[in-house]
């Protein structure tokens, strides 16, 4: 098993799924995890493994949805371990598959507070202090799903693609900084938001495998860690096929639920 570069990592949405196994993960190569979520339960269930692997571990109860909060909690967390060396942006959630003719603005709203503001939130609180350093690593869990426009779960797209454009634009500026930015486009993971799913998954992968493949993306500070192999091959020819045809293919494949 190598060993972590970074010392000191947090990562939000650690309760479950990518998070979670990301966690073990670092703790697993050596690095000190700090995990955030809401479910106490699960965070502190998450520790307690990681220390009865001789790791080292802490919960932290945090909601991102709140993200006026994040500059001041993060900050204070932050000040309190000495300065992380990662940080990880992951919580989010699922958007039920909304389409235009069944998505309303109050579920558009928290998963934007949630995927969008929460996790640009996360980011922009651990950057200042990494600035104030000169070092540091911001981690983006973003998604396939935000590089290209699809009918079906227009709001959870949309928050993909505009966390994505974000992230992007902050490499180029915090590299002068001293500052790295890795932005994770994952394909199909198995975790609980795509248990949730009633249709086909191609390709689908284990959190572990996922959290494995991104570990060595941020180890290298790679600029986009997109992920797995058979759809950084598809995205490449997807600009050559109609939209027209792709928007029909997946109203298809991928109906939304009668409640989304
Ligand atoms: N699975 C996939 O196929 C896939 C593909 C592409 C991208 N992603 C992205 O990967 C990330 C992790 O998802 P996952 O697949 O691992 O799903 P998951 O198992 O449902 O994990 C989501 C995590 O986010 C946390 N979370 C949700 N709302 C939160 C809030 N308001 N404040 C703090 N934490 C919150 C959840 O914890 P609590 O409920 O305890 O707060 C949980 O730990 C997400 O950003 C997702 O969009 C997943």
């Amino acid at each position: 098993m190598s060993t972590s570069s970074a010392k000191k990592v947090l990562i939000t949405g650690a309760s479950s799924g990518i998070g979670a196994s990301l966690a073990r993960r670092y703790a697993q190569n050596g690095a000190q995890v700090w995990v955030a979520a809401r479910r106490k339960d699960r965070l502190d269930a998450l520790v307690n493994e990681i220390e009865q692997q001789q790791g080292k571990a802490t919960a932290v109860v945090l909601d991102v949805q709140q993200a006026d909060d994040l500059e001041e909690v993060i900050g204070a967390l932050d000040d309190e371990v000495g300065g992380f060396d990662v940080v990880v942006a992951n919580a989010g959630v699922g958007g039920g598959g909304r389409t235009a003719s069944s998505i309303r603005y109050a579920d558009a709203k928290r998963v934007f507070e949630i995927n969008f503001m929460g996790a640009i939130a996360t980011l922009l609180a651990a950057q200042q202090k990494m600035m104030a350093r000169g070092r540091g690593q911001l981690v983006a869990v973003s998604s396939l799903a935000g590089e290209i426009a699809l009918p079906v779960a227009l709001d959870y797209g949309a928050t993909k693609a505009g966390f994505s454009y974000f992230v992007r634009g902050m490499r180029h500026d915090l590299k002068s900084k001293g500052i790295g930015v890795t932005l994770i486009l994952p394909g199909f993971v198995k975790s609980e938001m795509t248990d949730k799913n009633k249709f086909p998954m191609p390709f689908i992968i284990t959190a572990d495998q996922a959290a494995h493949i991104m570990w060595r993306g941020i180890e290298k500070n790679t600029a986009v860690v997109r992920f797995p192999l058979a759809y950084r091959l598809a995205f490449l020819f997807a600009g050559l096929v109609p939209s027209s045809l792709v928007g029909w293919a997946a109203l298809r494949t991928a109906p939304p639920p009668p409640d989304a």
